[in-house]
């Protein structure tokens, strides 16, 4: 029989790490509170499902049909945790609500399962403190939508154990998503503070008059983010002189010079956010009819994107 993984909280999230469990061949358990929520989630899977099928986009070695007769749901907490090895919840952002959800886990697991949040911000300090399975806790932080983008950011609790952190690991190469190990606990973890620093400065040089909303968009859309897309921006340092040793040599000090030169966080209110949102609205309407339809197009870009990656020859 297969290895069984379950996932607490049947919403995007959770439905996303399900598909892609099965992917792996693993057998899923999808927990939800609401019924409805985890009729809702079979149902939405298995189009999605057959329709990855369907383009020849369907991760893994199983067809549809396979994958989606792993994947079952469960509205018993107990019986949900009976034979999982690994506990991926996923309940709304909310850290009382966490809390609660892991001190009832913490109670009914034994002593071989990890214990892990997709929490996108939330610390690990904050969310497990003084649960008896501390050990076999951590984050597990995806990003959206997972299918497309494998990034997962591992983060542990300073009492998780090694083995924790690395059978995760192993455990999220396995279903081919990319997890990097954060070594210490940190506000935002990595890619948001990554996020927030590119987001923060666009907004002074719009706020500045120094560039349009859509002409800073296309500055990251049809420039760095198409470099960022195979190489980070160490390695874009390294490559762009003789090596990193010449970039800083060459570069350090105009670095410096302009860093000087940033302004303060922004406030993400007032005129600005009103001139921001008027250019993002005439490119993308906010009702809900043309953001979905805007985000179809941007996972369809990304599972092109995630295609060319998985052809290019690694070095
Ligand atoms: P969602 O609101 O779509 O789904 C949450 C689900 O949890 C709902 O089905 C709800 O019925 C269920 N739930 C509520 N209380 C529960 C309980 N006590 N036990 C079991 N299930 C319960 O939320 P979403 O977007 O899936 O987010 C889940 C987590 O993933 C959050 O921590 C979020 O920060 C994180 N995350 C979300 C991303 C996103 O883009 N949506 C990206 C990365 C992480």
């Amino acid at each position: 029989m297969a290895t069984s993984v379950l996932l607490v909280g049947s919403g995007l999230i959770g439905r996303s790490w399900a598909m892609l469990f099965a992917s792996g061949g693993f057998r899923v358990k999808l927990f939800d509170i609401e019924q409805q929520q985890i009729t809702n989630a079979l149902e939405n899977i298995r189009k999605e499902v057959k329709a990855l099928e369907q383009s020849g986009s369907l991760k893994g070695s199983l067809s549809a049909e396979q994958q989606l007769s792993l994947i079952t749901g469960c509205s018993n907490i107990q019986e949900a945790v009976e034979g999982a090895m690994h506990i991926q919840e996923c309940v709304p952002e909310d850290l009382a609500l966490k809390k609660k959800v892991f001190a009832q886990l913490d109670g009914i697991i034994s002593d071989d399962v990890v214990l892990s949040s997709s929490t996108s911000c939330l610390l690990p300090s904050q969310l497990f403190a003084g649960l008896v399975h501390v050990k076999q806790c951590i984050v597990a932080h995806p990003v959206n939508p997972p299918y497309y983008v494998p990034l997962v950011e591992l983060v542990p609790h300073p009492e998780t154990a090694p083995a924790t952190v690395d059978r995760t690991h192993a455990l999220m190469q396995k279903i081919g998503q990319s997890p990097v190990r954060v070594l210490r606990e940190v506000d935002g973890f990595v890619l948001n503070r990554l996020q927030y620093a590119v987001i923060s400065e666009a907004w002074r040089l719009v706020q500045e008059g120094i560039v349009s909303p859509n002409d800073l968009d296309l500055v990251m859309s049809h420039g760095l983010g198409l470099r960022y897309a195979f190489i980070g921006p160490l390695e874009t340092m390294h490559l762009n002189a003789e090596g990193m040793l010449s970039y800083c040599n060459r570069y350090g000090e105009s670095m410096k010079h302009v860093l000087k030169t940033f302004g303060p966080i922004p406030e993400f209110s007032g005129a600005t956010v009103e001139k921001i949102h008027q250019a993002m609205c005439v490119k993308v309407p906010d009702d809900p009819e043309h953001l979905a339809a805007r985000r179809q197009w941007r996972d369809q870009c990304l599972m092109s994107i995630a295609k060319l990656k998985s052809q290019m020859p690694s070095q």
